[in-house]
């Protein structure tokens, strides 16, 4: 595996794949690699000619100076994770190789109520800070496909979005989530959680499932208390939003009838840290 920390070596080393017409699969991730990030490198590789891996912890992302502090970084045993599951080329910028100061961080495009809603509501600019960020990475890899995990499901229509809007062609691959064996979603802030939070954290996905079961039977509003109240059984979790909305738009649905593509969407806190997680319904 190759390993490039300024924009120019990358791109100089991708040039020739492009020349040739080869296709390149891009994985954009923030580092902490875990099976969940490793499966959609597995895909890339099965899929493509090439396969390009960036890690970046985003300053610009993160609205919580604490969170951004504490984000967990080991280069060493992801380098080594990547070779082994295949990637080919790995792309780890400093800071200042993607924000150097003179540049104002701007991007054009308007994410209307999908950046005000769930993630965009309680993490105001954090997308706006992902959009950026993807931005520059897709154009120093200008790769053919890059795909991105359902567990951030808010995060791919924030992609898709900016993708349509400006007329980028990379193909946007919606992965799904990878899960330990008792249901709880992988995460890089799950190396956060004590061991008896630990030990809670499943319950999200077991209430999850199901407001699945239910779904359908019950009025929407009173599905989402019911979630709320059930979720907070166990007393160390506090839900910070629980949400039904429609698939592709993300909009909060009200009915059932309204549409039928829907999903279900959750922020919670268990102690300090802030797990997401979603389960499509229909
Ligand atoms: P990060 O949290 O490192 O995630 C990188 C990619 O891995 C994202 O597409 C995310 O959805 C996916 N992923 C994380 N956990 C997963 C799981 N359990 N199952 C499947 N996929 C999973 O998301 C980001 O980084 C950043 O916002 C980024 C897009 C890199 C921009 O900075």
């Amino acid at each position: 595996m190759k390993t490039f920390n300024t924009i120019n070596e990358t791109k100089k080393y991708l040039n020739p794949f492009h020349k040739k017409g080869q296709s390149i699969g891009f994985i954009p991730t923030m580092g902490a690699l875990h099976e969940g990030h490793l499966t959609l490198i597995r895909k890339s590789k099965a899929a493509n000619d090439l396969t390009v891996c960036s890690i970046f912890v985003n300053p610009i992302q993160f609205n919580n100076k604490e969170d951004l502090a504490k984000y967990p970084r080991n280069l060493v045993l992801d380098s080594k994770l990547l070779s082994e599951n295949g990637c080919d080329v790995l792309f780890a910028p400093e800071v200042q190789e993607l924000y150097p100061e003179s540049e104002p961080q701007t991007l054009d495009v308007d994410f209307g109520d999908l950046a005000k809603v769930m993630e965009g509501k309680f993490r105001p600019g954090h997308f706006n800070g992902v959009a950026i960020v993807v931005k520059k990475l897709f154009d120093i890899v200008n790769p053919t496909r890059s795909y991105f995990g359902k567990k951030d499901y808010q995060q791919i229509a924030i992609i898709r979005h900016m993708v349509d809007v400006l007329n980028i062609p990379i193909e946007i691959v919606k992965c799904e989530t990878t899960r330990e064996t008792d249901g709880l979603a992988m995460s890089s802030r799950n190396l956060r959680l004590t061991v008896g939070e630990r030990k809670t954290a499943p319950w999200i996905h077991q209430v999850l499932l199901k407001v699945k079961e239910k779904s359908g039977t019950l009025p929407v509003g009173q599905l989402k208390e019911w979630a709320i109240k059930k979720i907070q059984e166990e007393s160390s979790l506090k839900v910070e939003y629980f949400e039904i909305a429609e698939k592709e738009s993300l909009m909060p649905i009200e009915n059932w009838q309204q549409n039928g593509n829907a999903v279900a969407l959750t922020a919670v806190f268990l102690g300090d840290v802030r797990l997401i997680d979603n389960i499509e319904l229909f």
